[in-house]
């Protein structure tokens, strides 16, 4: 192999080589990201960020009732078991406060986006005691 013919090789592999160190990087980025993103949006992290946890425990999920439960009226339960009690198409209607039960409606109305009501009203229903 003549010298120039060598170098134009090694220069075509370190070129290569950089892109792919490139491409590479922002497949790792792009991954980071997705992983990011589908955490933040989990039911439990919704509950969470809406202050679910104010009121209502979840003891199978590990989460503890933070405030006092409100004086009087109806203590708010524990959603361990709210996917027995209830389908998520009506936990995210209750959580709309357009359905009632005991003759009230939901003391808070849901601030989030559609998505994030579908999100946690899915994961609601599917909690169920084994
Ligand atoms: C200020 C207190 C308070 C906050 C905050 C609160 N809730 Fe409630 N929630 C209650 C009370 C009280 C009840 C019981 C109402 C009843 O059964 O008449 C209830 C009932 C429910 C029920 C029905 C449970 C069952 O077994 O029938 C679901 C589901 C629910 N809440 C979900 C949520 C979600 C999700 C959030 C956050 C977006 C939230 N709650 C925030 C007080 C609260």
């Amino acid at each position: 192999m003549s010298d120039h013919l060598h170098l134009a090789v090694q220069n075509l592999i370190l070129k290569t080589m950089k892109k792919l160190a490139a491409s590479l990087a922002v497949i790792v980025f792009a991954g980071a990201l997705t992983s990011a993103g589908t955490a933040g949006g989990s039911g439990k992290a919704i509950f969470e960020q809406n202050k679910c946890t104010k009121c209502h425990s979840i003891e199978s999920q590990g989460l503890q009732r933070e405030g006092k439960a409100p004086e009087g009226g109806t203590k708010p339960p524990d959603l361990s078991d709210v996917g027995s009690r209830h389908k998520s198409d009506w936990i995210q209607k209750w959580l709309l406060k357009e359905e009632e039960q005991h003759g009230k409606k939901h003391i808070k109305k849901f601030g989030g986006s559609d998505d994030e009501l579908k999100t946690l009203a899915t994961w609601l229903g599917g909690l169920k005691k084994k």
